[in-house]
């Protein structure tokens, strides 16, 4: 592949087209003519009890897939994985880097994997979880997060991971949603340098739910108060368990997992996802997408409690057979290219990450790469917001050292694996387009927002957990019962490739990751001197996006806008936390009372604002410009004065240096 023009189409070199497990595009038109035909033969591939009966249900809304038969992930990636057991057994399954650089990576066999989720499952099983009940997973980027996901798998336990950066009330929340009996948790983890006390966000957390025991991982070492009653030490409980139990035979249709993502609204949504449909898109996207090959080394560098990192660091790779990279810390901690040095201390040959971790490398300049020829990086991916054409050329150039075709893959909490991207051994590509939808996705777009049709795909969401109506609401209202609307905007180019715009609702991606106007500003009003609030988003360099809030107090006190900071990150977590807060009289509103949002995005971006006319509360916005200009305006004072502060301490220094004679004693400097 040779490359460097924007908005051009680029093909696969030969050897990666010869290596690629797609090679034909006529797969595409197969795909088409049945499309749950052709899912019914992707998923022959995986080990299923028993076969099923009916291969797709449509009763719109609802659908279902593989009725009756019977499966369970976990023998698909351990005893019957489809590459074969006796091949894979003593291969690494995880390679974990810790964050400390003073500490020694691990890495875990399959053999061993599969032994330490069995012991994990039997304790499990010994505090009398048993399938179908809900356990919640509070766990950091460690082992154990793949262990107690995989030990819930294999006894049909439902598992929900918690980003173990949200806070403890984001963390309440969700397990009281799910009525969660179990929570797995750890002392605390490493994040630059410092150890993040994770048991005491857990403790608050689970305050009023219906939590019974909680598994607490030694991991960082930090003080814990342990609650004889509630708290068991996870090595502990694992410790005298037998290395073996058996794989609890799913229906297709129970419920797998349920992952809790920003809505269009404050109160999170837990997306359910099913046994059979999500093991089965995990395993094909992974497989043609990323085109894994036996010896692959690939690494995701999301959280599992993010859907990138529950399909594609834990499942999709081990279905697949090959090493998952897993790491602990910050990608440029306790140095900037600390992500650079783990693709090539570990051979990583896929890497798969964000564009705001992609613009930020590129930040840090690409002299720092120099040093780097990634000889064994062969495929390069993106997922999680638009990548714009300029990181996409500086990401195949530096870190693809114009070889590696990048994957832009389009996708979302709610369709469980990836759904549209272009393959790795037919392309084309082209920056900033995602590409074709992936065989056998039937996707289209109306009106400019992208939607998926029947018969969707075997591991879309089946339901929002307990609310059926949000469900509805959310996803089959926009076009009809039958037309999933995927709440992103697109465009298609002549050659039929997808360019993802971006949400059409109040959703912000933040660094990639997915939050909701509505659940900052519930968190905002919270504060008891906030009468109202409007969070907005506003593009930022590295981020994307980032939030921007506007508060309407009681009465004005000083420090309120620091008081809102910290109560949105108790409230939500450190990632919602706003770039700016403005304090003001009154939001703009129409005058049914919804704030306008969209005039508070153009005042920011000092766009014109049009006709004001259809506002009940004009006067505000002339109020609002006022404060948002005092504060442009404050910043480029303070800003000036840090630069006078500077040029005027650097004079004064010179000039003593210079009345003391001690810069002629320099050679080269005022010496003639
Ligand atoms: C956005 C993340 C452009 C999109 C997997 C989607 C993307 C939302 C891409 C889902 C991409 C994801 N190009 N936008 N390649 N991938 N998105 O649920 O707006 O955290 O609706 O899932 O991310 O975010 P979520």
């Amino acid at each position: 592949m040779n490359m460097l023009k924007k908005g051009e189409l680029y093909y696969p070199s030969s050897t990666t087209r010869k290596k690629a497990w797609v090679k034909n595009k006529n797969i595409y038109q197969e795909a088409n003519k049945d499309p749950v035909l052709f899912w019914e033969k992707l998923a022959r591939e995986l080990f299923w009890f028993e076969k099923w009966n009916k291969a797709f249900e449509h009763k719109a809304p609802y659908f279902k897939w593989f009725l009756g038969g019977k499966i369970n992930i976990t023998s698909n990636i351990f005893e019957k994985n489809p590459q074969g057991w006796e091949k894979i057994k003593k291969k690494t399954a995880l390679i974990w880097e810790p964050e400390p650089t003073t500490e020694k990576p691990k890495k875990i066999t399959y053999r061993e994997l599969f032994s330490d989720v069995c012991r994990f499952a039997n304790a499990l099983k010994k505090l009398g979880v048993k399938k179908g009940d809900r356990v919640g997973i509070y766990l950091p980027m460690i082992p154990e997060v793949m262990v107690a996901m995989l030990a819930c798998a294999r006894i049909g336990v439902v598992h929900s991971v918690v980003f173990s950066a949200f806070s403890s009330n984001s963390l309440k929340v969700r397990l009281q949603d799910t009525e969660a009996k179990v929570l797995i948790t750890a002392d605390g983890y490493w994040r630059r340098g410092k150890i993040v006390d994770l048991k005491q966000s857990a403790d608050e957390g689970v305050k009023e739910t219906k939590v019974e025991k909680v598994i607490v991982v030694k991991r960082a070492g930090n003080n814990v108060s342990l609650d004889s009653q509630k708290d068991l030490w996870f090595h502990e409980i694992v410790k005298n368990e037998k290395d073996f139990c058996e794989a609890e035979p799913m229906d297709a249709e129970d419920t797998f997992f349920i992952l809790y993502t920003s809505g269009s609204t404050g109160k999170p949504k837990g997306v359910v996802h099913t046994c059979g449909g999500y093991a089965v898109q995990a395993y094909w996207t992974g497989k043609w997408i990323f085109d894994f090959q036996g010896g692959d080394i690939f690494w995701c560098t999301s959280d599992p409690g993010w859907v990138t990192g529950h399909t594609y660091t834990v499942y999709s790779p081990l279905l697949n057979g090959i090493t998952t990279l897993m790491f602990e810390g910050a990608p440029d901690w306790p140095k900037p290219d600390r992500w650079a040095q783990t693709i090539e201390k570990h051979k990583v040959n896929i890497f798969y990450t964000a564009p705001t971790a992609i613009r930020m490398f590129e930040k840090y300049g690409a002299a720092l790469l120099k040093k780097y020829k990634f000889k064994n990086l062969r495929l390069l991916g993106s997922v999680g917001e638009p990548i714009d054409e300029s990181s996409w050329l500086w990401y195949f150039t530096e870190v693809g050292k114009k070889r590696c075709p990048i994957v832009d893959t389009w996708w979302q909490t709610e369709t469980g694996g990836i759904l549209i991207t272009s393959l790795p051994g037919l392309g084309p590509f082209k920056p900033a387009f995602a590409g074709l939808a992936f065989p056998g996705v039937q996707a289209d777009i109306k009106n400019g927002n992208l939607v998926i049709l029947p018969p969707f795909t075997p591991g879309m969401l089946r339901g929002i957990y307990k609310n059926p109506q949000k469900y509805e609401e959310t996803y089959w209202s926009s076009y009809g019962k039958d037309v999933y609307f995927t709440s992103d905007g697109a465009t298609r180019d002549k050659n039929g490739l997808i360019r993802i715009v971006g949400r059409v609702d109040d959703v912000l991606k933040v660094a990639g990751h997915r939050l909701t106007t509505g659940e900052m500003e519930d968190a905002i009003n919270l504060h008891p001197n906030i009468t109202e609030s409007a969070v907005i988003g506003v593009s930022d360099e590295i981020k994307g996006e980032v939030p921007v809030a506007f508060i309407v107090p009681k009465e004005n006190s000083q420090n309120l806008a620091q008081e809102v900071l910290a109560q949105i990150k108790k409230e939500i977590g450190p990632i919602a936390l706003p770039k700016q807060v403005f304090v003001v009289d009154d939001l703009p509103k129409t005058r049914s009372g919804k704030i306008m949002r969209r005039i508070l995005k153009k005042i920011i971006s000092r766009e014109d604002l049009g006709d004001l006319s259809t506002l009940a509360n004009p006067e505000s916005v002339e109020k609002i410009k006022l404060v948002v200009q005092k504060n442009q305006a404050g910043f480029i004072i303070a800003l000036l004065n840090i630069i006078f502060i500077t040029a005027g301490i650097a004079a004064i220094i010179i000039g003593l240096l210079w009345s003391t004679g001690v810069l002629e004693q320099i050679p080269g400097i005022f010496k003639h």
